[in-house]
């Protein structure tokens, strides 16, 4: 298992929607059960040795939701991140956040950077949640930044770009994963998942167990990437 181990995994929590319809509950319930897999993918990820996790927790699209969904989804969110916090801690884990964080409720925003605080010497998983975040809204965030610094046009490359996206300091992900049956990106990542490798386990969030994450890992050490190369290339 330590042979190639991906750095980075981003994962779509997709399908907590229909877990709750399966089990005859409200959508909520998938969503308080989406929190265990939550938990298995952090303990996972730590065990395998992998450095960062990305977690779509909430998209932009995702304000266009019910009142009460959104409300719920807040409460449970900080809820979460005020009970994780010690085994965060214990664990040596590192919280982190993108995303337009300034349109959160402010209850959401003061747990999120009290975590992040907390958390910031930790050297071990660095979790990034992924809230109120798209991938559109990062490249256009970034091509203003891009504006108000005046950078001139020489410059824009794109090995400067990415300085001016969410997080820098975070290689591209080396996995994606979605859950939920569904075979799209939805908006996540759009610039950093140029060479990424796509899962899609036929299960619904709220099922996720480590060993999802485990048996997806093994898959990945039997791919080759290329990065545009040949087979040839790669194998000298
Ligand atoms: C998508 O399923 C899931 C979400 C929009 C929310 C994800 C949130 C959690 C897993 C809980 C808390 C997270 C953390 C980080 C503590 P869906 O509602 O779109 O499912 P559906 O497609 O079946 O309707």
């Amino acid at each position: 298992m330590r042979k190639h181990i991906p750095e980075h995994i981003a994962i779509i929590m997709d399908g907590n929607g229909r877990w709750a319809e399966e089990h005859g509950k409200e959508r909520i319930y998938g969503h308080q059960n989406g929190v265990e897999a939550v938990r298995n993918a952090i303990e996972g990820a730590g065990e395998a040795g992998v450095k960062f996790l990305t977690l779509y927790a909430f998209s932009t699209e995702n304000w266009n939701r019910p009142k009460e969904e959104i409300d719920a989804l807040m409460q449970l969110l900080v809820k979460a991140i005020k009970n994780e916090l010690e085994g965060l801690m214990q664990n040596n884990v590192r919280l982190q956040a993108i995303g337009n964080l300034k349109s959160l409720p402010l209850e959401c925003q003061e747990e999120l950077q009290d975590a992040i605080e907390t958390t910031k010497n930790n050297t071990g998983l660095t979790i990034v949640l992924a809230l109120s975040y798209s991938g559109r809204w990062e490249i256009v965030n970034a091509v203003k930044k891009i504006i108000e610094h005046g950078i001139e046009e020489q410059f824009v490359t794109q090995y400067s770009f990415p300085i001016f996206l969410c997080n820098n300091q975070i290689p591209d992900p080396d996995i994606l994963i979605r859950t939920g049956r569904e075979y799209r990106i939805s908006n996540f990542l759009l610039w950093q998942i140029a060479y990424t490798e796509l899962f899609f386990p036929a299960i619904l969030w709220p099922d996720f167990r480590k060993q999802h994450l485990f048996d997806i890992i093994a898959e990945y050490q039997m791919r080759q990437r290329r990065f545009g190369k040949t087979g040839a290339q790669i194998k000298i």
